[in-house]
């Protein structure tokens, strides 16, 4: 079976992606698992700049089919920022207690769709003839008023989702992987993958 390397460190994103991805003809395996074990930078201001960055750069490495993804939170009230910046917003080793305090103390007097925010993610394929392929998943939001939630990681505990009336914190990981930034754009990509292989 052909494989296809997914540019990430995390077990927590693989585990979602081969669930997602299962029922692709091609073996979906980790940098690790692939025996690659580099820090690429992340210098592109959008994201898909970066996850092309990198997809590119492990795939001009090992000669194979790579899929790599950039993320963050947009928030309208800070001229979409953190964006990018969103896991070196105030410092990498800055808790997420610390950044997601902060972010609620800035919106503060803020009330309805001005505390607008929305989780991006993008996923870029490099195939080893060159070719790039990205998709886009989004999932709006709002900023809620407090922090909220046990599940997920970063930003969920203040990134309030109208339609269930909780955090994406909140939200069970099943839920949420079926309607966040993520779980859309490794769906579409999967789509487009059986077009273009
Ligand atoms: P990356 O995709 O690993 O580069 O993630 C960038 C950063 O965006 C993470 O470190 C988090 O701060 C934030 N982020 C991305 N997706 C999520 C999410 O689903 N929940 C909470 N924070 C997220």
């Amino acid at each position: 079976m052909q494989r296809i390397i997914f540019a990430t460190g995390n077990e927590g994103k693989m585990k979602e992606i081969r669930m997602l991805l299962k029922d692709l003809d091609y073996q979906v395996i980790s940098m690790k698992e692939a025996g690659i074990d580099i820090d690429i930078i992340e210098d592109g201001d959008t994201f898909e700049a970066n996850a092309i960055i990198k997809a590119k750069a492990i795939m001009e490495m090992t000669g194979e089919i790579v899929l790599a993804d950039d993320s963050g939170l947009e928030v309208d009230a800070m001229d979409k920022g953190p964006g990018v910046y969103s896991a070196r917003f105030m410092g990498e080793d800055t808790s997420y207690d610390i950044k997601n305090n902060y972010i609620l103390d800035r919106l503060k007097g803020l009330k309805g769709s001005d505390r607008s925010a929305r989780f991006v993610c993008v996923i870029a394929c490099a195939f080893p003839d060159g070719r790039i392929l990205t998709t886009r998943g989004v999932f709006e939001g709002l900023i809620g008023d407090t922090i909220s939630g046990e599940n997920g990681f970063g930003y969920d505990p203040i990134f309030w989702v109208p339609e269930y009336g909780c955090t994406s914190a909140d939200l069970s990981p099943e839920v949420k992987n079926e309607v966040s930034h993520r779980g859309k754009a490794l769906k579409e990509m999967k789509d487009k993958l059986k077009e273009w292989m």
